[in-house]
């Protein structure tokens, strides 16, 4: 296990697991939430992940395969949250999942033609971020970054508390990009959406 795997992020994301569409959805807690254009965004953002050419990809830190879905070719999707890949094999029986840690793929040089990653990369504090994108560069030639627009009511880098429906509490890392700020970070590379609530760059093919 790589430091980045740590228990209190496991925890985190395997109690959110089964709530984590609400955040998409506009369920739940997040019924409440004032998101102007949010559910146009993220058709946007389905289409634009959509759009992508078919290729053997790996959906890095996949989730509960909302977006993994949207991806054409050879899909498969890793997650060290065994919840998250259970609700990601049932949308998606046809698609791989893999337990494992992003920091350190169980795949091998140059395995994939892409690497896929949404909401993960902004996650990841220096350090990390470095490590991970050394491994996705290691396993595929492409990488697709989707992550949190810079939004006007949030710090481009934020400690956040997350409390969860059973009133459980996280603390997590967090930060908001703008595209062509991002592109320039992952050492260049092609904005395809940017929105008031997301981004999508593709780097590399
Ligand atoms: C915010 S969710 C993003 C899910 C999905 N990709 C999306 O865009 O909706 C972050 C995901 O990263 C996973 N994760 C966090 N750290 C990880 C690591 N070191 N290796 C693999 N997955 C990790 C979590 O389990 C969680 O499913």
């Amino acid at each position: 296990m790589s430091p980045w795997h740590d228990a209190a992020t496991k925890e985190y994301y395997d109690t959110r697991a089964p709530e984590y569409d609400e955040w998409y959805l506009g369920l739940g807690r997040f019924a409440e939430r004032e998101r102007p254009g949010w559910d146009q965004a993220v058709r946007a953002l389905e289409a634009a992940v959509a759009s992508l050419a078919p290729a053997r990809t790996l959906d890095v830190a996949c989730g509960t395969g909302f977006l993994t879905r949207h991806l054409s070719g050879q899909v498969t999707g890793l997650d060290q949250s065994e919840r998250m890949l259970a609700i990601a094999h049932d949308r998606l029986p046809e698609a791989r999942f893999v337990q494992g840690d992003a920091i350190q793929l169980p795949f091998g040089d140059g395995a994939f033609d892409r690497v896929f990653t949404g909401h993960f990369y902004g996650h990841l504090e220096p350090g990390a971020r470095e490590a991970f994108l050394a491994e996705a560069a290691r396993v595929a030639p492409e990488l697709v970054v989707v992550d949190s627009a810079v939004r006007p009511d949030h710090e481009r880098v934020e400690w956040q508390e997350r409390v969860l429906n059973d009133g459980s509490r996280f603390q997590v890392y967090k930060r908001y990009f703008d595209g062509d700020e991002l592109a320039a970070e992952l050492g260049g590379g092609t904005v395809l959406l940017a929105s008031d609530w997301f981004v999508m760059v593709a780097t590399g093919d």
